[in-house]
């Protein structure tokens, strides 16, 4: 199989973290994804299994060929995280383990891969299904949704300032054109919806919040996160440390905000006040690093 680089993100913060815990056994990697972080984490701690969750088939098999050398300390399950705990409670004999990975959003395989239409770069069909088993494509939502819901998710989801004129104009279009098929027309849509000026002001490309609204809703990335957070706490031990990497607001907001309500429910304690960023030399060598965001609650 090709080999696909995906360089994880703030790895030494959190090797540096799970070294401070004092028994180290069991550990979930919630979104194993190509199995960077597993690798360095079943490298540095000689005595961990690791349970490894992803909805991606495709990532699977690739963390599989990855972390093959580590035997049976590996085993890798397609699930959503949102399951986590009943993931945990068949896979594993203990029901509390000891720390809990999330390093959320997409790998580099779904976006470098066109026929899996996440980029706004690469021109491809409208899908944007983390798992290809999943009912609701993007392409649905861009065919289907009405101006209104169209503007909606692209405000509430993209934080899009213009999502009413880019809805119009989407629906325009199907209008006069029929169904939008390839995410190169969508971006051309969006392009011509918006003046230049507005553009050039919004520095970024102008397709960015939209796709990242329509990966949003097509994958219920904030529904799962919120669960997958809540039912984290049902396996993690006390002592044990829950570990979130985020990389946009609408998903910091919501680990921030669990963290800080567990925190006066006597639930846990947050680890360090602020979230932990890379390091200059880390965003330099892996720019996906950039927008990166680290916090920790240890379990009451
Ligand atoms: C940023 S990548 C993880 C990369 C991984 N840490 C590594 O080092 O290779 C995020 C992964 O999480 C998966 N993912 C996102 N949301 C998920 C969910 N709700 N349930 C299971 N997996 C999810 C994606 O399919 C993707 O493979």
């Amino acid at each position: 199989m090709e080999t696909i680089r995906h360089v994880p993100v703030l790895t030494n913060e959190i090797i540096n973290i799970l070294s401070l815990s004092d028994d180290l056994k069991l550990v979930v990697d919630a979104t194993v994804g190509l199995g960077g972080h597993a690798y360095a984490l079943l490298s540095t701690f000689p005595d961990i299994k690791l349970l490894g969750l992803d909805q991606d088939e495709t990532a699977l098999e690739i963390a599989y060929e990855r972390l093959k050398p580590f035997g049976e300390r590996v085993l890798l399950v397609k699930s959503n995280f949102r399951f986590i705990d009943d993931v945990v409670k068949n896979h594993f004999r203990s029901v509390a383990v000891d720390a809990i990975l999330f390093d959320l959003g997409v790998s580099s395989l779904q976006i470098d891969d066109e026929e899996r239409g996440f980029s706004f770069n690469k021109p491809g069909p409208i899908d944007m299904r983390m798992d290809r088993e999943a009912k609701v494509t993007a392409f649905d939502i861009i065919n289907n949704y009405c101006i209104k819901d169209l503007s909606d998710i692209f405000y509430k989801y993209g934080e899009e300032r213009y999502s009413r004129q880019i809805a119009k104009a989407i629906v325009r279009y199907r209008e006069q054109k029929g169904l939008i098929a390839s995410t190169a027309e969508l971006v051309e849509i969006i392009r011509r919806a918006l003046p230049a000026k507005i553009q050039r002001q919004m520095g970024k490309h102008p397709a960015r919040r939209v796709f990242q609204a329509l990966r949003i809703v097509v994958n219920d990335e904030l529904g799962a996160l919120e669960s997958g957070l809540k039912n984290s706490l049902g396996c993690l031990r006390s002592g044990g440390h829950l570990i979130v990497i985020s990389y946009h607001s609408l998903e910091d907001r919501i680990v921030k905000h669990s963290f800080k309500d567990w925190e006066k429910e006597g639930i846990g304690k947050i680890f360090s006040k602020k979230p932990i960023l890379p390091k200059r030399e880390e965003i330099e060598g892996n720019p996906r690093s950039r927008s990166a965001k680290l916090r920790v609650l240890i379990k009451s």
